[in-house]
């Protein structure tokens, strides 16, 4: 199987996401054009680490790049003020200049803290993202989003800050756990649901054996990738298109919230529930015809993702609570609400206009069905 290479076209800040087996292997020649001198920081987490930091080392040592790594606590809660500070101050402590390139190797939280550090440190250093979930090869390595959680919600403190370079090895996700991957699944179906009918039907086929045919899961994320690269590139950030890369987050930031950023509830599960929602909320408002939610809700059971609220261990909140909590939601324009509805299945767009009995309603079908 061939790499993939797709470009992110942002001017000076372009770069490429290239996509194919066994990359961490060929990480030291895969990166050496971008280093000023023969030396990297890595940041990992701790069950990352044992299963693929000596890879990266050793690939890296065979291009005569010598490394360093800080191993972080795994897990949501890293993704904290903590964390970020003991992360910086290791980066300063290990003399990381300007021009030196930090490597981000793990999943969404990893990419996302790392980003932060090196978007802050010394005004701004370079970045490599090696992104070992499905969730962050899909989505989270690419597009420049970082930052951290704060006790007022998630993903508040952060910025923009573009990777130099993104390796997604499709090889890194077979130590993934199952739980790990359909969770990514979801922010992968949600590109068919928002924009690509037929990327969405090939799912429909093609989704139940991802996890085992190396072609189709390469094939997955290349097509995720083109297209938040695509959107990306149209609305680097967020001033309009780009909230469509939010499909479902509206109630998945409320859900994880609820939950407490916590096991009950990961960040890919709640974009599939939040995904089956916003077009129940759709069908309800009339934009679409029913077939689409019932379609959705077909294909994630199919897959075995979360999809009720019913799937949620523990105690919700009411409808009007997760209603309160949507309010922090960054999409938030004026103190209103923005949802991203669908005329049909690949046919997303952003609105304002959403009565906010309409959302209560599904909120509140959803919650009896506990
Ligand atoms: P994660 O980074 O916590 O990874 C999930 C778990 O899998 C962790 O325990 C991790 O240690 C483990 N893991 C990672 N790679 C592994 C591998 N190859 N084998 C075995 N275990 C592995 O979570 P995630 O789901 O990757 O990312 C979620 C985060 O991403 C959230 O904080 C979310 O806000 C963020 N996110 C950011 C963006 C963005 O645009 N920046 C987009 C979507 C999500
Ligand atoms: N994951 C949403 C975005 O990158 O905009």
């Amino acid at each position: 199987m061939v790499m993939d290479l797709v470009p992110v076209n942002l001017g000076e800040r372009s770069y490429e996401v290239r996509i194919g087996r066994d990359l961490i292997s060929r990480a030291g020649a895969e990166i050496a054009d971008l280093l000023r001198r023969p030396r990297v920081a890595i940041v990992t987490d701790a069950t990352v680490a044992p299963l693929h930091l000596h890879r990266l080392e050793t690939a890296l040592a065979a291009e005569g790049i010598s490394s360093q790594a800080l191993i972080l606590p795994a897990g949501e809660s890293t993704k904290c003020w903590a964390e970020l500070g003991k992360t910086v101050e290791w980066l300063l402590e290990a003399k990381v200049e300007r021009k030196d390139i930090v490597i981000a190797l793990g999943g969404g939280v990893i990419g996302d803290l790392v980003g932060f550090a090196a978007a802050i440190l010394r005004r701004g250093v370079r970045f490599v993202q090696i992104p070992t979930t499905l969730l962050a090869q899909v989505d989270s390595s690419v597009g420049g989003k970082t930052g951290i959680n704060t006790a007022q919600g998630k993903n508040l403190v952060g910025s923009f800050h573009q990777p130099t370079r993104v390796l997604a090895d499709i090889d890194v996700l077979k130590t993934l756990p199952k739980r790990d991957f359909l969770a990514g699944y979801g922010e992968v179906v949600k590109y068919g649901l928002l924009g690509d009918a037929k990327f969405f039907e090939w799912l429909e086929s093609n989704g139940p054996h991802l996890s085992s045919d190396d072609e189709a899961l390469q094939y997955a994320v290349l097509r995720s990738v083109q297209m938040k690269a695509e959107i990306v590139e149209r609305d680097e950030t967020e001033e309009g298109d780009r909230a469509l890369l939010n499909l479902g987050h509206t109630f998945c930031h409320a859900l994880e919230s609820a939950t407490g950023y916590s096991d009950r509830l990961l960040h890919g599960e709640g974009v599939a529930i939040g995904c089956a929602l916003a077009f129940e909320l759709s069908q309800r408002l009339g934009l679409c015809a029913q077939e689409a939610p019932s379609r959705v809700r077909e294909h994630l059971r199919a897959m075995g993702t979360k999809l009720d609220l019913s799937d949620i261990p523990g105690a919700l909140p009411n409808s009007a609570a997760l209603l309160a909590l949507m309010g922090q939601d960054k999409k938030v324009l004026d103190g209103k609400l923005r949802f991203i509805l669908a005329r049909g299945i690949g046919q997303a767009f952003v609105t304002s206009d959403v009565p906010k009995e309409t959302v209560l309603g599904v909120l509140d079908d959803a919650l009896a069905t506990r």
